[in-house]
Parts: structure tokens; sequence; C-alpha cells
């Protein structure tokens, strides 16, 4: 049977203020799956930052100052809307790894040495699927962003971070202004082979 829930997380561009829950049960929801996502070895090395308030409209402020000045001038207006886009979201989560952790953990497993940065990659990205999908559940719409060459380094600095802690993605979430646009799917048969 098809979990019910799986179809309602789908990319949100258009987020409000209007959040459905207050700051504090976001949060809990947020940790819980930073608590009991699946790590490789149990590692945890995922990191995640939230920004509600000034925190995430100083963020979206350094992406758009940056994002324009990369952007070829007829590119620029574009860049700008995009962003803005983001900054009328309700918040932000911004998604690390740390990497004293990953290091130490190849240190530890030397078998597995070449594997565990790519596990870890993929455990963040368990991570950031597992809150996406918890946040729609709960009627709210987020994206995925990746923003992450043009600000980690004034990111790191302004909030004060880790050193080892490096960026890898960014999730804005917000009330569902504007459903998602229709999603095309490839034929399941060609990607689900089943042997009996
Ligand atoms: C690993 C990964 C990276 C993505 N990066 C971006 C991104 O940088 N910007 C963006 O707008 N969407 C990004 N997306 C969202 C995808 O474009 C989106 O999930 C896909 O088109 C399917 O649509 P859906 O999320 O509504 O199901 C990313 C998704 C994944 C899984």
């Amino acid at each position: 049977m098809l979990s019910k829930n799986i179809g309602r997380r789908r990319t949100i561009y258009a987020l409000g203020k209007d959040l459905p829950l207050d700051e504090k049960a976001v949060v809990q929801l947020i940790e819980d799956c930073v608590l009991h996502c699946p790590t490789a070895f149990n590692m945890q090395s995922a990191r995640t930052v939230i920004l509600f308030r000034q925190s995430h409209a100083d963020f979206w402020k350094m992406v758009e100052k940056e994002a324009v000045a990369a952007a070829s001038s007829e590119k620029k207006e574009q860049a700008m809307k995009n962003i803005r886009r983001f900054s009328e979201a309700y918040a932000t989560i911004l998604f690390y790894e740390d990497s004293d952790v990953v290091k130490e953990f190849a240190a530890k497993f030397p078998l597995y040495r070449q594997n565990m940065e790519t596990w870890a990659m993929q455990a963040n990205g368990m991570l950031e699927y597992m809150i996406w999908q918890v946040l729609a559940e709960n009627g709210i719409g987020a994206s995925l962003q990746h923003y992450t060459e043009l600000v980690e380094t004034q990111t790191s600095r302004h909030f004060n971070l880790p050193k080892s802690w490096k960026m890898v993605a960014q999730m804005p979430f917000g009330s569902i202004v504007r459903p998602a646009a229709e999603k095309t799917f490839l034929p399941l048969a060609d990607r689900v082979k089943i042997f009996r």
C-alpha cells in the first residue's frame, strides 16, 4: 500500500510566513529528524543551522548580493527575483557536514576510508529528505537549494560556525502560497526490476 504522505512532499518555491506550527514545534520536528536519521557507522556527522526572523533575512541578503554580483548583466534581474522568493519564506535550514567527524571515522575504520565522505553525504541527503518529508506531512512547504560556494565563508563568519562545518545545502521553508507545478515521471518499469 502506498504511504499516503509520500506524494505530499514537493518542491515549493512560493512560500510564505503563515506557518501552521509555532517555531518551537518546528524545531522539535527538525531535532527529531537529526536524532533519528540513520548514518554510516552511526557517525552522526550532519549538522543543521535553523535560521528564523532576522537571521533568515540576513542569510538571503548575503546570497542575493553574491548571486547578483556573479550573474551576467542580463541575468541579474532574474537572480534577484529568484532569491527574493526564498527570503519570503518563514525560515531556512542550513545543512552541514562536520569534516572533523568524517576524518575521525575514516581513521578509525581504515578499510572503509575511501567511502566515508560518500556515506556522510548520502546520510546528509537522507536527513535533508527526512526533514523535507516531515515538514510536508505537517503542511509546511520547502525547497532544496545549493548556493553553497557563493556564501559558505560569509555565512560561517556571520553565524560564528565551527571551521570544520562544511556547508552542503539550504532549505527555505514556510506556508504553501502556491502548490508545486505538475511533475512528470519516467515509466516505473524502466526504474524498478522485479524478479520472482
Ligand atoms: C540532491 C538534490 C538537489 C537539488 N538541488 C536543487 C537546487 O539546487 N535548486 C532547486 O530549486 N531544486 C533542487 N532540487 C529539487 C529538484 O529539482 C526536485 O526535487 C525535482 O525536480 C522533483 O520535484 P519535487 O521535489 O517537486 O518532487 C534538488 C533535489 C535533489 C534531490
